[in-house]
């Protein structure tokens, strides 16, 4: 019985920040707790109805007192809330340059592929001291990507990516759990983390039958469905150029400009005319129904290998 832990391993960078605001928290609510019970078992059994103490000079208002539990409470959570929200922010925003890894949620099962082209499902190996962005989508419902030992969870959804990160401190082996109810086999959704020294998970990802990397697979999928008939890079072509629009600001046919990020660029293969870039009409087929989420991730993966750098204004 005592094989089970009451709090995890602690082996992420955020995992004892984390620890410390639920720390603080529980210390706050037994501390606050505290000083309500012990008045409360003082008044009931001091003027319970037979004693003789006396009830004069009640007190009724007391501008002070009312003051005093206003104020210190809002201040400590106004504390709180500043508190927990950087580290929030922090869990939240990955470092610039971490390796991105993407994890495809279905029922019943994890499926995770490496930049380099590695698979693997229900495991995930990752890195020691290396910052690690996870790039999640579901194939069906909901599910959530939760590993205890690093104090990271977010829902996995449907349609679009979501992203969390960690930098892990320990080696070892973690769980990873679902941690959204998605169906009868919700329970069995689990795997494991494996943190290497960096050497052995070259080593890993050397030995692993990693294939092809994530960006020629892409290519592949690009070249197997023709984009690259109507997407040249140059002018006049029937789709807008590929080269260099990640993470550029994309001015659009309704006047709006949008980020093309992953969801943008996912959203533009799964539905064309949701999002349709200026000057261009909407010739391009909807890809929904014959894409993988493999495939898409693959293919997102090499619209951004195509250069992040400024492209001209056309
Ligand atoms: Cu997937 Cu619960």
């Amino acid at each position: 019985m005592w094989n089970f832990p009451l709090i995890p391993d602690r082996a992420s960078t955020i995992a004892g920040e984390v620890d410390a605001i639920y720390y603080f928290l529980t210390f706050i609510s037994l501390f606050f707790g505290g000083i309500i019970v012990i008045g409360l078992l003082y008044s009931a059994i001091r003027y319970r109805k037979a004693s003789k103490s006396s009830r004069a000079n009640a007190v009724h208002d007391h501008l002070g007192l009312e003051l005093a539990w206003s104020l210190i409470p809002l201040a400590i959570s106004i504390g709180i809330f500043v508190w927990s929200s950087r580290v929030f922010i922090n869990m939240h925003v990955a470092p610039k340059g971490a390796m991105e890894i993407y994890v495809v949620g279905k029922q019943w099962m994890w499926k995770i592929q490496h930049p380099q082209g590695n698979r693997e499902i229900n495991t995930l190996h990752v890195p020691v001291g290396k910052p690690v962005k996870l790039i999640m989508t579901s194939q069906d419902v909901i599910h959530s990507f939760y590993i205890p030992a690093f104090r990271i969870k977010q829902d996995v959804l449907p349609g679009r990516y979501t992203t969390q990160w960690f930098e892990a401190t320990t080696p070892g082996e973690y769980h990873l759990f679902c941690a959204e109810y998605c169906g009868t086999s919700h329970s069995g959704m689990i795997g494991k983390v494996v943190v290497m020294e960096p050497a052995e998970y070259e080593q890993w990802l050397a030995g692993s039958g990693g294939g092809l990397a994530m960006t020629t697979s892409g290519q592949q999928v690009f070249q197997q469905f023709g984009c690259q008939t109507c997407h040249k890079q140059e002018a006049g072509q029937r789709g807008p150029s590929l080269e260099g629009l990640f993470g550029t600001q994309v001015k659009l046919a309704n006047g709006q400009t949008v980020l093309a990020d992953q969801d943008y660029i996912r959203e533009s293969i799964l539905n064309p005319s949701a999002k349709v870039v200026a000057g261009f009409q909407v010739l391009m087929p909807m890809y929904r129904t014959q894409l993988t989420q493999e495939q898409l991730n693959q293919l997102v993966e090499y619209v951004k290998s195509l250069g992040t750098t400024k492209r001209k204004e056309g």
